[in-house]
């Protein structure tokens, strides 16, 4: 049955192939993004997948902005919480304001997006909420103080949410990617990446696909019985 589903970061990388996922599961799929127009634009004409553009780190935005999509395509009964940035650098050298900026966007667009959503799929009895956590939110990696906190709070986030919705129908799980070949991995330096993909016991980077098929399975109706687990999808490389 083809649902409402958006996807946050919907429009490069991760959230591109889960976009194109959910919609080849026969959904009604939406892209949320915040800055790119040129990969957006791109993105539509390519898939025609609709991008709406707001901040998930803005709290009014995202209520006005899934109150908007709901009012042009109906009641969003899917949601993915992909939208991330990172700031990374060692404690000494990040800022109050790359730490802020990476809590309020990675964790608190999750809030945020439930905060507009969550309610209604409660109402009528069926929801899936999958978050992007992330490796380093389980493990910790060095120079990543803010993004693995946040990370690790949605983790968190996710298993309290999900004792919410379970009386409901609306699952809530989390999915913790490890090194997967996009623009953000590509951004570490080559001499580090290097280093990290050679602990990889896969042996390789993981494809954003990948990581689609887990959010693929976690938001049909045979996911009914997962909620507030953590799929973890990183080629062995943290077995947790
Ligand atoms: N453990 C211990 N020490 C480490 C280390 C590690 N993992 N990595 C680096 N160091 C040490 C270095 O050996 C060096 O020590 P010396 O000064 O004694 O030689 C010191 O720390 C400084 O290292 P750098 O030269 O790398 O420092 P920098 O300030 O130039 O860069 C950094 C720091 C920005 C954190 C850089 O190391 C980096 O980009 N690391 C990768 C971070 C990372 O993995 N980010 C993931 C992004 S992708 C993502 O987040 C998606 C996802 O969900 C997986």
């Amino acid at each position: 049955m083809g649902r409402v589903a958006i996807v946050t970061g919907g429009t490069r990388g991760i959230g591109a192939a889960i976009c194109k996922r959910l919609q080849r599961q026969g959904h009604i799929v939406i892209a949320n993004y915040a800055g790119n127009e040129e990969k957006a634009q791109a993105f539509t004409a390519e898939t025609g997948i609709r991008a709406y553009k707001w901040d998930v780190g803005d709290h009014e935005a995202s209520l006005d902005g899934c109150a908007q999509v709901e009012r042009d395509f109906g009641p969003i009964d899917i949601v993915v919480n992909n939208a991330g940035i990172t700031r990374d650098g060692t404690l000494r050298k990040v800022s109050f304001d790359d730490w802020n900026d990476v809590i309020r966007i990675n964790l608190g667009g999750c809030f945020n997006m439930a905060k507009a959503t969550f309610p209604g799929m409660c109402e009528r009895g069926w929801g899936r909420i999958v978050n992007i956590g992330s490796i380093n939110g389980q493990a910790g990696q060095y120079g990543q103080v803010n993004y693995a906190a946040a990370k690790s709070g949605i983790h968190g986030f996710t298993k309290a949410l999900a004792q919410e919705g379970a009386k409901f129908g609306v699952t809530v799980n989390a999915i913790a990617p490890g090194y997967i070949d996009t623009d953000m991995v590509a951004a570490v330096p080559p001499a580090v990446l290097e280093k990290i993909v050679a602990k990889i016991p896969v042996g390789r980077l993981g494809m954003a696909e990948e990581i689609a098929r887990g959010v693929a399975f976690l938001t049909s109706e045979n996911g009914g019985f997962m909620t507030g687990s953590t799929m973890s999808i990183n080629g062995g490389q943290h077995m947790y």
